[in-house]
């Protein structure tokens, strides 16, 4: 008997749409496939060499242990049933919180996406939210399964109305294979059979649908190969072996292979399972390869067809589908995980975001939770990619938040910018050694941080005139200073908080290469940008000196009369009082400023440096 294909389903609607009772015709219209069947289907795929349906069901088996490796909690259920002549995988997200997240990671897997709507209440924000991130994810199949007919009389004008107002919203989209078809789950009808209350609508029933859909990217085997090293191993004792799932292509032995990114080749020597050698290995399967010499190649590398290797790059314009609570702010570092590989990633700039109304370009300077938009990322070292649309293994991403490592959001690479191309490090021949040694010291950075008033610069300055009387040479950067040059263009906005932060510690950095000490006194309310701070410094030079006061002290000094106009709603956006301040949590000193004298910090301050500048 010919193997069944699986089709993945991700079914999107809103909350009490009538999507669970539609699955729940489904299943039992058909009979949902038991459990222990699921564990058969995963141990058959281990072995099953060439046999597609198979393959792809181990790919999603797979997915999700990746996904729950790396701590990522999806809220999706999958859901199996089978006709005739087909498997099906339904993903099925609650229709709530966190939907999207849930959607993304659902419609990134699935060859159709069926939209619910209910008749009574038409096309919804969250049908268009849906619809594009369908259409993203590259999910070219979509049905429109218009519920709860019974509930208005299977009335035809209402059923078109809502088709048309659909296929105007999808023309905008990039939705090839689209289908609408009236149901209710309630009474079955149009599901598993015909519905003679419909004696309008001549087209397929749901089941005929999805039996008649192409599973997307079924020529996944016919592409270049790719395989992202999730491992090396030792087989044997004489060879390193590389472990992975192909995500597309062949391979045999003898086949000429591109470590990337070194770009180095060698040939395929063996194809190790644990069942044996393999003499062919396609997409889908995960396998460990050996090659016919030893070459350099790590967790995170992508193993290529020599002849048709992936791009390299460290800058790239990507969609972002975001999924935090807290809003992406460009300038942010963010860890992104792309196959098996990770680098720290900022986005360097918002293109522009997306009007979920109208699928119109506007312009974002953050991203908020549930918005889509277009940016350009930059990372800290090249990665092995291919775009999206070619394949969505090497170039679909997540972005993970460094504070809290959840998901915070996914994205798709569209193309490399080149722009940095052509610029290379410059070696220097005069160190930060160098620069140190002449003035006698070794650099480190003071990082002031506190709420306003809290007495950040009347220390950094106690401390500074300090330093200099002992003979050392250093540099105060304030906020209230840099804020009239180098940053006059910010506000304080988060987002502009962010990148305030972001130059200050670019610039301290440079500072300290010079062979300074640097004092930054700046409220820099932001866990995340302060930690950015740290990582640009060298081990052991950096001190985060966290300025402590109680909001009520830091409001009754008022020295500048802020707080006053912040209370009176005159000042928006003030630290502490409708602008969050995140407390250190690990600063290497900790001065009680309600108790402290400014005179006391800072000798206890530079008593606590005193050894790591000292050469
Ligand atoms: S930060 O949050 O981006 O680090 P920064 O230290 O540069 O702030 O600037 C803070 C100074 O700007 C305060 O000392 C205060 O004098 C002034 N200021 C003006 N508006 C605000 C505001 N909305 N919130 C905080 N400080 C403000």
């Amino acid at each position: 008997m010919a193997e069944k294909t699986l089709l993945r389903l991700v079914a999107c609607g809103s909350v009490d749409d009538g999507k669970s009772t539609l699955i729940g015709r489904l299943l039992y219209d058909l009979g949902s496939i038991p459990d222990d069947t699921l564990e058969a289907l995963e141990r058959d795929s281990k072995t099953a060499g060439t046999r597609g349906g198979e393959l792809d069901f181990a790919l999603l088996v797979d997915g999700l242990m990746a996904e729950r490796e790396q701590g990522i909690t999806i809220d999706v259920a999958y859901r199996y049933f089978a006709t005739e002549t087909r498997k099906f995988i339904v993903a099925d997200g609650p229709g709530h919180t966190q939907y999207t997240r849930n959607m993304a990671t659902a419609a990134s897997n699935a060859d159709v996406a069926v939209l619910l709507i209910d008749a009574r209440k038409g096309v919804l924000t969250q049908t268009r939210r849906h619809a594009f991130i369908a259409s993203l994810m590259g999910v070219k199949q979509v049905v429109l399964a218009i519920t709860k007919m019974d509930l208005i009389g299977y009335a035809r004008e209402r059923y078109d109305e809502i088709v048309a107002d659909f296929v105007e919203l999808a023309g905008a989209l990039d939705l090839p294979r689209l289908a609408a078809i009236p149901v209710s789950g309630v009474s079955g009808d149009n599901v598993a059979t015909r519905s003679a209350a419909t004696p309008w609508y001549d087209g397929p029933t749901l089941i005929e649908l999805l039996e008649s859909a192409e599973p997307r990217e079924s020529d996944r085997a016919d592409k270049p190969l790719r395989m992202a090293v999730q491992s090396v191993v030792r087989p044997d004792q004489d060879f390193r072996g590389f472990a992975g799932r192909l995500s597309s292509g062949a391979a045999k032995p003898g086949d000429a292979v591109r470590i990337l990114p070194s770009g180095r080749t060698a040939k395929i020597a063996r194809i190790v399972t644990a069942d044996g050698d393999l003499e062919r290995a396609v997409a889908g399967q995960s396998v460990t390869l050996t090659l016919d010499h030893e070459v350099d190649c790590s967790r995170g590398d992508v193993i290529a067809a020599a002849d048709a290797p992936c791009e390299i790059a460290d800058q790239f314009q990507a969609s972002i589908i975001w999924m935090s609570d807290t809003p992406l702010y460009p300038g942010r570092r963010y860890t992104m995980k792309i196959g098996a590989a990770q680098a720290n990633a900022t986005i360097t700039e918002i293109r522009h975001a997306f009007d979920i109304d109208t699928f119109q370009q506007t312009p974002a300077k953050q991203l908020e939770p549930n918005a889509i938009g277009v940016c350009n990322i930059s990372l800290d070292r090249d990665i092995p990619f291919d775009p999206f649309e070619q394949n969505r293994e090497t170039g679909g991403f997540i972005l993970i938040d460094q504070d809290t490592n959840e998901t915070a959001g996914a994205g798709l690479i569209h193309f490399a910018l080149r722009r940095a191309h052509n610029v290379h490090w410059q070696a220097l021949e005069i160190d930060r050694d160098a620069h140190a040694a002449i003035k006698a010291q070794r650099p480190a950075i003071l990082w002031f941080t506190g709420l306003s008033g809290a007495g950040k610069s009347t220390i950094a300055n106690l401390v500074e005139k300090r330093l200099v009387s002992l003979g050392r040479h250093t540099v105060l950067l304030d906020g209230d200073n840099i804020r009239h040059g180098l940053n006059r263009d910010l506000g304080f906005t988060q987002a502009d908080r962010v990148e305030n932060i972001r130059r200050v510690a670019e610039v301290a950095k440079l500072m300290a290469d010079a062979g300074l000490i640097v004092l930054v006194a700046f409220i820099s309310p932001f866990r995340a940008e302060r930690e950015l701070a740290r990582s640009l410094a060298k081990d052991g030079e950096f001190f985060e000196v966290f300025v402590d006061v109680p909001l009520a002290v830091a409001e009754e000094r008022d020295a500048k009369g802020l707080y006053k106009k912040a209370r009176a709603g005159q000042l928006k956006n003030f630290t502490g009082i409708d602008s969050p301040y995140e407390a250190p949590e690990h600063a290497e000193i900790h001065i009680d400023a309600a108790i402290t004298s400014p005179a006391d910090a800072a000798e206890a301050i530079v008593a606590k440096i005193a050894e790591r500048i000292a050469r």
